[in-house]
């Protein structure tokens, strides 16, 4: 089993897209171990995003992931890390694959709706700046017929 981080970032809290985004992951078979809304500072915008502070598009970046509260969720499953990024698709909505939640529901480079971990380090390093160890749920998930 693996964990993964994911945020539903402002643009998915505004637009209304929380439940159906939540829906994919629950229907995928993933279990969602820890959730909570917060708003991103921006000190932890640059912890967050420590690889792209330097980059030039940060600044708008920063003020994007800022401008209202975003959901952090803690999901767990066999090779989630993978799963997930390839449930959000390409970085830009606008040539992110159909069936993908970029590719469904974002024309944005920028308002791409979700983040996700891209490797187990950097999983272990984005769970630990939203989430305490106490905080990540433990149950047993009912399996539905096609997860056997
Ligand atoms: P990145 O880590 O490259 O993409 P991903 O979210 O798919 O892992 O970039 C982080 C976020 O930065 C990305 O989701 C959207 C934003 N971004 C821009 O605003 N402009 C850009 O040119 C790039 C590459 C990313
Ligand atoms: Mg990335």
């Amino acid at each position: 089993m693996q964990r993964t981080l994911v945020l539903l970032k402002p643009d998915a809290v505004q637009r209304r897209l929380m439940g159906q985004l939540i829906a994919r992951f629950e229907a995928k078979g993933l279990n969602i171990i820890a959730m909570k809304m917060l708003q991103v500072t921006p000190e932890l915008a640059k912890q967050h995003y420590a690889e792209h502070v330097d980059k030039p598009f940060y600044p708008s970046l920063e003020s994007f992931i800022t401008s209202a509260p975003i959901v952090a969720l803690a999901i767990e499953g066999l090779d989630v890390i993978k799963v997930v990024r390839d449930m959000l698709g390409a970085t830009n909505g606008l040539s992110a694959a159909a069936g993908t939640i970029r590719g469904d529901f974002s024309s944005s480079r920028q308002m791409n709706l979700v983040h996700a971990s891209d490797g187990p380090e950097a999983a272990q390093r984005e769970l630990s700046l939203y989430f305490e160890e106490a905080e990540i749920c433990h149950y047993e998930p009912v399996l539905t017929p096609f997860m056997r």
